[in-house]
């Protein structure tokens, strides 16, 4: 069978960024270690008053067409996952599409055109929407472009706001793909929450501890239902391990309870039993509490052994290095995770080829999903040709009241005059009188 999955990924981030120890911080009167640390931030991306999801991902997506020769006709399929959209009939793509029509010869005419939503599994979803129009042999020879873009933008004084984000994925998905196959095998963790919800408003409405533990419960869920398909996973099975970021301390609490997960019956567990007792089962506990505290104990000591820091060390801390710099991007931040991962392979001269991932999406509301990939020959020069780094080093670092003034910009239920700005050379902007998105 052909191998499905994503050929090339491009990021675009948001042209500003909130420092977090030294701009938020002091202004917060908290210790800066409570975001470079606890959290696991150190910034984050902001949008201009110039961008917005359109743009945002209209520059990923154009930039990806420009690097791999694409036109129009070689797209069959637009699909965008976002939760930040403005109109709830006229699917995001479209807008998108008409962006860059503008720039590339022909017109997107025969494409499938739609938006997803699912908080931020949304992006992972729309990957599967991809992977099953190519393998059902509905695509003509045609890749499907799937973009994630949010401004992931808190109310002002909610704890989210530490962790608010902007930027786009855009990810071409193809047959013989040159950067990962998709595997067929994935496992569901789905249940109704309410505790990250924007009902008919922009910034979410957020019980945010709450929210910490459903991502949890969804994770562990997906996990089992993966292992029940594809059979029992082992620590040393993958690579890495990139999960949904929304912040890299949430990533170190879902990293230890799937090393937990997958250590257990196995001889690792085995060889820790004399250090740290092995994992207590709930069958031998009279009641749940008394199970979940004696499992609390057990992740506490798991947490310190070398084989767990090593573990996280080598799988996990890659995954997080441009979450830290950039935030939560909702839809986009796992394929920024899976990203990251692999920047850190290239730049450590580790060879990826048949190397096997273990991606972990969420979306609040809430699911968790779980599959694997394998790292394609052609995985090097994708990564090579990402730029993120200058990116991310050519934002423009806001002041405090340079933050007040552009995060009440992007608030909907205020009127904020935007002043004129100055266009970046070669990317669509909203100037918000004009056509959106024209590329000036
Ligand atoms: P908070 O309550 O202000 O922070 O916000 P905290 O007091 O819990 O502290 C955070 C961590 O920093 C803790 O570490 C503290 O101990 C530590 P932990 O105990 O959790 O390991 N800390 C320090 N460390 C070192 N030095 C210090 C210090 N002070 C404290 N001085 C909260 C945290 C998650 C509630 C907030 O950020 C929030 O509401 N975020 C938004 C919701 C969210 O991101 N939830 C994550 C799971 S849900 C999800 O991922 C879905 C989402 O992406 C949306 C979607 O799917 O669409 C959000």
């Amino acid at each position: 069978m052909t191998a499905v999955g994503i050929d090339a990924i491009e990021i675009w981030t948001g042209n500003l960024k909130l420092d977090l120890p030294g701009t938020f911080a002091p202004e917060k009167g908290e210790d800066p270690e409570k975001y470079t640390k606890g959290l696991g931030l150190n910034a984050s991306s902001f949008p201009d008053s110039y961008e917005d999801i359109v743009t945002m991902g209209a520059n990923a997506a154009h930039r990806l067409m420009e690097r791999k020769g694409l036109e129009p006709d070689d797209i069959g399929r637009i699909d965008v996952a976002t939760e930040s959209a403005f109109d709830n009939s006229k699917p995001v793509s479209t807008y998108v599409a008409g962006c860059l029509e503008q720039v590339f010869d022909g017109d997107f005419h025969h494409a499938n055109k739609g938006e997803r939503k699912f908080a931020c599994i949304a992006g992972t979803q729309s990957l599967d929407d991809a992977y099953n129009w190519i393998r059902a042999g509905r695509n003509r020879g045609r890749s499907a472009l799937v973009i994630a873009t949010d401004t992931a933008l808190y109310a002002r004084g909610d704890a989210g706001e530490a962790t608010q984000g902007a930027g786009a994925v855009a990810m071409l998905i193809s047959e013989d793909p040159n950067l990962v196959e998709l595997s067929a095998e994935q496992g569901y963790g789905s249940a109704d929450e309410t505790d990250f919800l924007k009902p008919n408003q922009q910034f979410p409405s957020v019980d945010g501890k709450r929210s910490v533990q459903v991502y949890l419960a969804r994770m562990r869920e997906a996990l089992e239902d993966y292992e029940s398909v594809a059979g029992d996973v082992h620590s040393e099975d993958f690579a890495y391990a990139p999960f949904h970021t929304p912040f890299p301390g949430m990533v170190r609490k879902a990293a230890l309870l799937a090393y937990r997960h997958v250590i257990r019956d196995t001889s690792l567990e085995d060889d820790l039993a004399d250090e740290i007792g092995r994992q207590p089962r709930p069958e031998a506990f009279d009641t749940d509490d008394d199970y979940r505290d004696a499992l609390r104990e057990y992740m506490d000591l798991l947490k310190e052994t070398d084989a767990y820091q090593e573990w996280y060390a080598e799988t996990i801390d890659p995954t997080l290095s441009i979450s830290r710099e950039v935030g939560n991007w909702y839809t986009g931040s796992v394929h920024v995770a899976r990203a990251s991962a692999l920047k850190h392979a290239l730049e450590n001269g580790r060879d990826m080829t048949g190397e096997a991932l273990l991606v972990g999406s969420y979306g609040s509301g809430a699911q968790a999903e779980i599959h694997s990939e394998v790292v394609r020959e052609g995985w090097e020069d994708e990564i090579e040709a990402l730029n993120v780094d200058a990116q991310l080093e050519d934002r423009y670092d806001m002041s405090w009241d340079d933050y007040e003034e552009v995060h009440d910009v992007h608030n909907h239920d205020m009127d904020v005059d935007v002043e004129e700005f100055t266009a970046p050379e070669s990317e669509f902007v909203f100037d918000g009188w004009g056509r959106m998105g024209e590329r000036k």
